[in-house]
């Protein structure tokens, strides 16, 4: 079963509504109930599938952004990756603000109000919607991620602006046209919309499959959309290389390093905002920010001419 979760808020932040569709994978029709209760996005049944005996990609990154949505089991693949490589916390950090960095631009320059973030992560600071909403209230934002954790914590990315609109839809990267089909809920593709890939290719397994997926993606979205991606990248740090190396060997879901040409290449055929593909501290620094410099994690903003 699919959940897709939208709450829309009315007059004011009390009159908030929450409906929560829910699908089912079989017949592929959609089933009828709307329910009123956020919890349900925290339901039983979303946690009974959160498996707590291998770490998970969503909450050890959580662990490194400093969040508390996490369990011992990620904790420790966490302490076990600093312990090799420390940078992977300035990695975690330097992407949410690369992300936060992009979609003020995508905002405030270039006018996009709509947003489709695969593989969300949990809830954090400055998520998706809450940079684009304060910006541009109407923006509609929706998310996607394939971790049931991530899905019972969907109620905290669904607080959306008056004006705007977001949903979480639960559903694989794999699936592209299962996740355009749930999102054309709440987007409307014939209008410019902002593709987010934010750590989320290294997870799929084939180089030729990521490129495909992006693809097939932007090819779902008008002229004037626009790609924003940033990954782990290969060729920089050995001992990042190392350590995600050791990692992958840990039973957790493996995350495949690229080089900077490899993520360069899921731009192809798009137009690169300055300056292009770089390590992700260097992209648009502001100025009162930390002095960049270049890590393994590399990323750029492109659009679709
Ligand atoms: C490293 S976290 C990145 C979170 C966030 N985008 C960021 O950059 O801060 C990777 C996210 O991708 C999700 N993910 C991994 N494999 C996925 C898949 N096959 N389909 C959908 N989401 C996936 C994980 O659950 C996790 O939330």
């Amino acid at each position: 079963m699919q959940l897709h979760g939208e709450l829309l808020y009315g007059t004011g932040a009390l009159a908030s509504r929450l409906c929560v569709e829910a699908f089912n994978d079989a017949s592929a029709e959609r089933r009828t109930p709307r329910m009123t209760d956020p919890e349900t996005t925290h339901g039983p049944s979303a946690h009974a599938k959160i498996d707590t005996s291998v770490p998970h990609s969503a909450r050890i990154w959580n662990y490194w952004l400093g969040g508390k949505d996490n369990y011992p089991v990620d904790e420790e693949a966490g302490d076990a990756y600093t312990a090799v490589f420390p940078g992977i916390v300035t990695i975690a950090r330097s992407s949410r603000a690369f992300l936060r960095r992009n979609i003020t631009y995508l905002i405030t320059e270039a006018g996009i109000r709509q947003f489709l973030d695969i593989g969300t992560g949990l809830p954090t600071a400055n998520n998706t919607h809450e940079v684009a909403q304060q910006l541009a209230p109407e923006a509609r934002i929706v998310y996607v991620d394939n971790d049931p954790m991530v899905l019972s914590h969907a109620r905290a990315l669904l607080y959306s602006s008056s004006e705007g609109a977001t949903a979480y839809v639960d559903a694989d990267v794999m699936d592209p046209d299962r996740i355009l089909a749930a999102a054309a809920e709440t987007l409307d593709f014939t209008r410019p919309t902002a593709l987010i890939l934010s750590n989320i290719l290294g997870h799929v397994g084939d180089y030729k499959d990521a490129r495909s997926i992006v693809t097939r993606l932007m090819d779902a979205l008008p002229s004037g959309s626009y790609l924003s991606v940033n990954d782990g990248s290969r060729g920089i740090d050995p001992v990042f290389e190392q350590a995600q190396d050791a990692y992958n060997e840990s039973g957790a879901a493996p995350y495949n390093l690229r080089t900077v040409d490899e993520i360069t290449a899921y731009f192809d055929g798009l137009e690169l905002i300055d300056p292009g593909v770089v390590s992700v501290p260097l992209w648009r620094p502001e100025a009162d920010g930390p002095t960049p410099v270049v890590i393994g994690e590399h990323g750029g903003l492109a659009r679709k001419p």
